[in-house]
């Protein structure tokens, strides 16, 4: 499941569509070549997710900032791992400690969280534990 709260930029990774230059700079080979297509017909320039991968993922509009009191999740719903990466920096502490507990949640004992590189949560909150810079598990 990858989320956002902006439609245009949900548009924009549910069709999957990336400079070639980009993709071949950022994604390591063996992925590169199960992962994407290069385009055909004057768009060679251009590479696309491939359809096996895209229809994979489901996009959803969520609001972090309304996690805690919007019910995105049926209860059972548990992910193995949460990527929450460069969205911290428009949020107050607060905000950001009530989305990772919420994270909470949607977590097992097993589940990892991933934030940026810049955006420690330890000072804010109390219930993950860094396992590794960026690497957090449920206390
Ligand atoms: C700097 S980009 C980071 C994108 C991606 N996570 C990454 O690391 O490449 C920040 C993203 O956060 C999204 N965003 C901003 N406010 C949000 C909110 N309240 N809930 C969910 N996403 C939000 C923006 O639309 C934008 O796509």
């Amino acid at each position: 499941m990858a989320s956002d709260l902006d439609t245009n930029v949900l548009n924009k990774a549910k069709n999957g569509v990336y400079p070639k230059a980009c993709v071949e700079n950022e994604v390591p080979d063996p992925y590169l070549r199960i992962g994407f297509g290069v385009g055909t017909n004057g768009l060679e320039e251009w590479m696309r997710v491939r359809n096996s991968i895209r229809k994979t993922v489901s996009f959803r509009q969520i609001n972090l900032a309304r996690l805690g009191d919007t019910k995105y999740f049926d209860s059972e719903v548990k992910f193995d791992l949460i990527v929450c990466r460069n969205v911290f920096i428009y949020f107050a502490p607060p905000t950001i400690q009530q989305i990772v507990n919420s994270f909470r949640d949607v977590s097992t004992k097993d589940t990892y969280l991933i934030t940026g590189h810049t955006e420690s949560i330890q000072k804010i909150t109390n219930s993950w534990s860094l396992v590794r810079p960026s690497v957090y598990k449920i206390k």
